[in-house]
């Protein structure tokens, strides 16, 4: 027998109690069994763990998380359930100069992504991945983004040798047994989403708390629907329902299938008279997505309620709009998240049920962030485990840590928010960062303009992402980083697809900016909760009750078409958010031109309307 034994690790690799863990999987899944077994003899575990999503696996993997130092448990009165992660200081957001679009030639990947051929790809990440869970436990995460109940259920299995993952997954997607069980039914096709922190424990070697590797890979194969991501535990890139499948493979596939998966939140909104709507946003990562999705708003008689925060599966049914929130969960930007910015954020997480990634411990076993409450804490644990006081100089929480809390927490969740048919989409909204130039709120004159502008999109660049943060980067429909195939090939698809469903039956689309500054740096616009004026006057627009005055850049407001009752705003502040400055429009035209040429082919019905824009500037 132990001749046997031996024998069958050697040849296979696979040590006992992982083969035992292969023979009694809980699925006779196929295409699954045969590529865990795979996974297992490349990256070698010491074990495998069927994650279930069970309560009690939480418990159990919470429990050694805090054992191992990842976890810190928080004060069960203040957050109960709840725990803070502490990434090591070079893993704490996308990365997006190692993020890889692999399809069969570059034109697949286009202009804007890292392209890789895919067996090239595959050859590296072989070597990377070989032997990096030894000394761990490899688990294995059915999920579904969106609906189990879909009609067409969008499943993924995500392999990961890191328990924060599995953690993290349970709170963003729909994951275990009920997934597992209806994939295996129905031998469903499902997304391989293979993770690895890249950092395999030798016998006798102690565990750091973050383990992670110095090189990263975050790899997309658009093609085989597949993911590889390699060395890093932060969330965008080690959460790989989110970001690598809702938006880089889900955009592919929409490609393909003809529908859009976007980077849009989507609020429900309802008018006095009890008429509702639904919109999507389109802002670029850390650019108030979630903040917009928890609107309350500050004038009489409107409602708001979320239906999702971050992603938006659009699909297009007998000549209707309808779009899918595919997340369970929010990954939310801490800092600026306050009981007076976004008191609904707020009382979500403080419901529990919590991972906090990266920011500040208080005294009572609390945690803090800039912004979370105008009062500063006299004394802080700072997200690198150091002392802090409101003297230190520097920010307590990490400009990108994060909230990651069930979406069923947050008591302004529309009821309707996982209907596997999704909702009615009436508008769509893009937004950026722009101190200046861009009004608050713009009206496209039709659906080839409002594509123009989610083409021209552009926004400073945020803490997000590592790199420079505050440069203006052209960041189309805020997909920049997401768009899984060739950007021009993207545009085109926006295009078709308002040519084949029809102009009418396509939502309106708006361009707004709420981070326009006034002459002396502040922001001239109050954002947050009164960004429901924007929203009512967006609505009245679409009920055709709004005026509004026709600019070279889309139909913008006056002051008198926006209801601005109760509002504390300046003349001068006002003017600087609405105006349309013709010389500051014109001085954008050579970053749209020099956009476009990076591009290369950018569709012709672009282009006419980057004319379109110059000439009504000129004429202005
Ligand atoms: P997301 O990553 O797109 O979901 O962005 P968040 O909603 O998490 O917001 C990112 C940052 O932008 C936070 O620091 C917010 O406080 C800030 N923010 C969001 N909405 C507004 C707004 O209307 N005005 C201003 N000035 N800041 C905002
Ligand atoms: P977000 O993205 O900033 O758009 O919420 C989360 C991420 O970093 O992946
Ligand atoms: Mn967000």
């Amino acid at each position: 027998m132990a001749d046997n034994t031996t024998a069958s690790t050697e040849s296979t690799g696979l040590n006992q109690a992982v083969r035992e863990a292969l023979d009694n999987a809980p699925t006779t899944h196929p295409q699954l069994l045969e590529w865990v077994r795979e996974m297992a003899e490349m990256t070698q575990p010491d074990a495998i763990h069927w994650a279930d999503g069970s309560e009690e696996e939480w418990n159990t993997l919470t429990t050694e998380l805090v054992d191992a130092g990842t976890f810190v448990r928080l004060n069960e009165e203040k957050f109960p359930n709840s725990f803070a992660a502490f990434s090591d200081p070079d893993d704490v957001a996308r990365v997006e100069e190692r993020t890889f679009i692999c399809t069969k030639t570059p034109k697949g990947a286009g202009p804007t992504n890292n392209w890789e051929d895919p067996a090239v790809m595959k050859e590296t990440l072989v070597k990377k991945f070989t032997g990096s869970m030894r000394g761990r436990t490899m688990y294995v995460i059915p999920f579904v983004m969106g609906s189990l109940d879909a009609e067409d259920p969008k499943y993924g299995v995500e392999i990961t040798d890191s328990a924060y993952v599995v953690c993290s997954m349970r709170i963003m997607a729909t994951i275990g047994t009920p997934v597992l069980d209806k994939m295996t039914r129905d031998n469903a096709f499902f997304v391989e989403a293979l993770h690895s922190l890249g950092s395999p424990l030798e016998p006798g070697e102690e565990d750091v708390p973050w383990p992670c590797n110095t090189t990263k890979y975050i790899v997309q194969f658009p093609e085989d629907r597949a993911i590889w991501s390699f060395g890093s535990g932060y969330g965008g890139n080690a959460l790989l329902g989110k970001k690598c499948y809702a938006l880089r493979i889900a955009s592919a596939i929409a490609h393909d299938e003809g529908w859009l998966a976007e980077h849009m939140l989507i609020l429900k909104v309802t008018d006095p008279e009890g008429d509702s709507r639904y919109i999507a946003a389109a802002f670029p990562s850390a650019c108030g997505k979630t903040n917009f999705a928890m609107l309350e708003p500050t004038i009489d008689g409107w409602k708001a309620e979320m239906v999702g925060d971050d992603i938006s599966w659009i699909r297009f049914k007998e000549g209707q709009a309808r779009v899918v929130n595919p997340e369970a969960g929010l990954f939310g930007v801490a800092p600026g998240t306050g009981w007076t910015t976004n008191p609904n954020a707020m009382r979500g997480v403080a419901r529990g049920n919590t991972i906090f990634t990266n920011v500040a411990l208080t005294d009572d076993g609390g945690v803090w962030w800039e912004g979370m409450t105008d009062e500063v804490p006299d004394h802080l644990t700072d997200w690198k485990g150091n002392d802090w006081t409101p003297d230190s100089g520097r920010p307590a929480a990490h400009p990108n840590s994060r909230f990651c809390t069930p979406i069923k927490q947050v008591d302004i969740l529309a009821d309707e928010y996982d209907d596997p048919e999704g909702v009615p989409l009436s508008a769509i909204i893009f937004g950026g960062r722009r101190k200046t130039t861009v009004p608050l709120v713009s009206e496209s004159f039709g659906w080839e303009h409002g594509v123009f502008q989610g083409a021209t999109l552009s926004s400073e660049t945020t803490a997000a992402a590592k790199g420079a943060v505050g440069v203006v980067r052209r960041d189309p429909m805020a997909m920049l980083p997401f768009i899984g195939y060739n950007a021009n090939d993207y545009l085109d698809h926006w295009l078709d697809t308002g040519a084949r469903v029809g102009e009418e039956a396509m939502p309106k689309i708006y361009y707004v900016n709420w981070f326009r500054r006034t002459a002396d740096g502040g922001f001239a616009w109050p954002g947050f909760g009164e960004n429901s004026r924007v929203v009512k006057w967006i609505v009245e627009r679409l009920k055709g009750t709004a005026g509004g005055q026709e600019t070279p850049v889309g139909i913008v407001p006056t002051k008198e078409d926006l209801d601005l009752s109760g509002l504390d705003i300046s003349d001068d502040e006002l003017e600087a958010a609405l105006r349309v400055d013709q010389e500051e429009w014109l001085a954008e035209l050579p970053g749209i031109d020099e956009w476009f040429n990076k591009l290369g082919d950018v569709p012709e019905v672009i282009l006419e309307q980057r004319a379109g824009l110059e000439e009504r500037l000129k004429n202005s």
